[in-house]
């Protein structure tokens, strides 16, 4: 790493379901850093444990099914394996906070998204409701909704994907996160969305200073977003290294099918 220091350092991280009684492992040991402020990229097919590798940060097993994590998750120092589910919340959303790949599962469509918005401020941060407001309207402003203080009591289902999105994202960072996990947020929108999603997210790493790992299966999504990337495959990291190394000479075989699908315009942009 460099000077900057590490913000997450995961060693040796396996991720095993349990199949009616069968175990299976997901994640096969996986190890990789993250430095203060840094954005760095996941790239790999589906299948590969992006999301499983996500979720064990957050320690969220999939909906409905138990995991069995093994080895170590420092974040800045403290192994989140070992923290108390209490001790694991207050983490959760205050010092790392991810955008979910179902955007509409991530929204209660009967509340509307100022009071999604209200809650979360409420039980982290301890404001008023009132305070809470204010800072929600600030957050829909500060992520690019128009009219904000009338948008917040919109239900989820007034706005549009890429404006949902954008409403996860002001979720993911309104308790000013020191690390914000996105995972695969642009791959149900349109092109010219997902890159007005890709700078907002740009965007706030700078203005908050936070780290970002950014999920893809898609080499062209992360190029110019990120310093560095960890290809993954068959839940093991197969390569990593800054980006332009990767794109310039991708030693894994599986690397190199993975920039192969990568539109060529793009690989030349990079190369050049
Ligand atoms: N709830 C679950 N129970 C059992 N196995 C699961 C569960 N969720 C995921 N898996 C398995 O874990 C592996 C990794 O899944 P994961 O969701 O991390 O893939 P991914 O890289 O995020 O893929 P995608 O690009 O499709 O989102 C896959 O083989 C998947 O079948
Ligand atoms: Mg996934």
């Amino acid at each position: 790493m460099d000077d900057r220091g590490t913000l997450l350092q995961v060693r040796d991280l396996t991720a095993q379901f349990n199949l009616d009684g069968v175990p299976s492992r997901v994640v096969k040991g996986i190890s990789f850093d993250i430095a203060p402020g840094e954005a760095v990229g996941f790239v790999g097919e589906s299948g590969c444990g992006k999301s499983v590798t996500a979720r064990a940060i957050m320690r969220l097993a999939p909906e409905g099914s138990s995991v069995e994590w093994g080895g170590r998750i420092l974040f800045r120092g403290q192994d989140l394996l070992t923290l108390d589910e209490h001790e694991m919340r207050d983490m959760r959303g205050r010092r790392i906070a991810m955008v979910f790949q179902d955007p509409m599962a991530s929204l209660n469509p009967v509340m509307t998204v100022g009071a999604q918005i209200d809650d979360i401020l409420c039980r982290h941060t301890g404001v008023s409701r009132r305070a809470a407001r204010r800072r929600t309207v600030e957050l829909l402003g500060l992520v690019g909704i128009h009219d904000p203080a009338l948008r917040a009591d919109d239900y989820p289902h007034q706005f549009s994907g890429g404006m949902r999105q954008r409403v996860l994202i002001a979720i993911a960072v309104s308790c000013q996160p020191d690390l914000l996990i996105a995972d695969e947020p642009t791959t149900a929108l349109d092109v010219t969305v997902q890159a007005q999603i890709l700078r907002l997210l740009m965007r706030l790493r700078r203005e908050l200073g936070m780290a970002l790992m950014l999920i893809t299966h898609d080499f062209g999504v992360i190029a110019g977003m990120v310093e560095r990337v960890y290809v993954m495959h068959g839940g093991e990291i197969v390569e990593f290294g800054e980006i332009d190394a990767l794109f310039a000479g991708p030693r894994h075989s599986y690397t190199q099918a993975l920039l192969a699908a990568v539109p060529r315009i793009e690989t030349a942009r990079r190369t050049a």
